[in-house]
C-alpha cells in the first residue's frame, strides 16, 4: 500500500490487518506514557483545506505518539492567499522534506490527484462526497470491539447518505467484512438506486431500527434545507431524528454511532448522544489508534 485513498480499493486482508494493527495501537494509548519510537525521524504534514476537529487532531496525536514530527497546514495565513495552487503547496511541502501528506479537501478526487503527483504517501482525510476512509476504519474498530466480530451484523446508515463520504466508506468497509448494510433516509437523500443488492435501501426508519445491531446516524448538513432536499430541520427531526423513544424500538443491544460533529436536536437527540447505547466518544478515541495504524503501515513497514 503506497497511499491510503479509499476503503473501496482495499482488499479484505488489508482491512483486517489495519484493524489488528489499530488494536495494538489502542493498547499503546492505555499506557501512562503514550509514545513509541516507531516513526522517529519521520515527518507528516496535515494539509486541511476544510474544517476539522476530530480528524486533524487525531492525525496529529497519532503521528506524535509514534514519535514523528508534524506540520499543520491550513489555508489561512499561507501562500494560497497569494494565489499559490494546492498542487504547488503540496509539492512545496514534499520539497521541504515531509514523508507523508494527510489531505482533506472539499472536492472529491483531490487526494488521488495529489498521490499521482507526489512521491511520498498521501492519506485521504475526507474528500468531498467520495470517501473518508479513516472514519470507516474507526467505525469498524469500534463495532468489532463491542461485538467481537463484524460478519453477520446488520448496520443501518441513517440520514443524508447521498452526500456522505462517511456513508460510502462505511458501506464498503462493513460490506467487505461481512455485515449487512441498510441505507435509510428520505427518498431525496437516499434514492432507491443508490446501492445495489445485497445493500438495501429503505425509506422506513422503523424498519431500519428494528433490524439494526449498529445505527450510524449521519449529520444533516444545514445547507441541504436551502437546496430543497429536506423541507426543514424540524420536519427532518420529526420524521428521521433518533430520539430516545425511537431508540426504544430498536434492539436493546443496538449500538449508536455518529461520525460527528452532531447537530443535537436535529438528526440525534442529546439523551441518545450521551446515553448508554452511544459509542460516539469511543469512536473519537479509536480515531487516534486507526490513524496510528495507517501511518505505521505507510511509513513504518508491514504490520507484524
Ligand atoms: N468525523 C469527522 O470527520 O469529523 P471532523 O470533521 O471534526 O474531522
Amino acid at each position: 500500500m503506497e497511499d491510503f485513498l479509499g476503503i473501496a480499493e482495499l482488499g479484505t486482508k488489508t482491512l483486517q490487518d489495519l484493524l489488528d494493527t489499530a488494536e495494538s495501537m489502542a493498547e499503546v494509548l492505555t499506557r501512562r506514557v503514550k509514545k513509541v519510537p516507531t516513526l522517529r525521524g519521520r515527518s507528516v504534514a496535515n494539509v486541511f483545506f476544510e474544517p476539522s476537529t476530530r480528524t486533524r487532531n487525531a492525525f496529529e496525536l497519532a503521528a506524535k505518539y509514534l514519535s514523528a514530527d508534524v506540520v499543520n497546514f491550513t489555508g489561512g495565513g499561507s501562500s494560497l492567499e497569494k494565489g499559490e495552487t494546492v498542487w504547488d503547496t503540496v509539492r512545496t511541502l514534499e520539497a521541504l522534506g515531509v514523508d507523508a501528506v494527510v489531505v482533506r479537501h472539499r472536492t472529491s478526487g483531490v487526494p488521488e490527484a495529489m498521490a499521482r503527483q507526489l512521491d511520498i504517501p498521501v492519506i485521504n482525510a475526507g474528500d468531498g462526497e467520495h470517501e473518508h476512509p479513516t472514519q470507516a476504519l474507526l467505525d469498524l474498530l469500534t463495532v468489532r470491539q463491542r461485538f467481537g466480530h463484524i460478519a453477520g451484523l446488520t448496520v443501518a446508515i441513517v440520514g443524508d447518505v447521498l452526500h456522505s463520504r462517511v456513508a460510502r466508506s462505511d458501506l464498503y468497509g462493513f460490506s467487505a467484512l461481512g455485515a449487512r448494510v441498510i441505507l435509510a433516509g428520505p427518498p431525496s437523500l437516499v434514492p432507491e438506486d443508490l446501492a445495489e443488492p445485497p445493500v438495501r435501501v429503505t425509506w422506513s426508519l422503523e424498519e431500519a431500527l428494528a433490524e439494526a445491531d449498529v445505527i450510524q446516524v449521519l449529520r444533516i448538513q444545514r445547507e441541504r434545507q436551502q437546496e430543497g432536499y429536506i423541507p426543514s430541520l424540524q420536519e427532518y427531526r420529526a420524521r428521521w431524528g433518533i430520539t430516545r423513544e425511537r431508540l426504544a424500538q430498536a434492539k436493546p443491544h443496538a449500538l449508536i454511532l455518529h461520525p460527528g460533529p452532531q447537530n443535537r436536536g436535529v438528526e440525534i437527540d442529546s439523551d441518545v448522544v450521551d446515553g448508554s447505547q452511544s459509542a460516539i466518544l469511543r469512536q473519537v478515541q479509536n480515531g487516534v489508534a486507526v490513524r496510528m495504524a495507517v501511518l505505521y503501515r505507510l511509513l513504518g513497514g508491514e504490520p507484524e
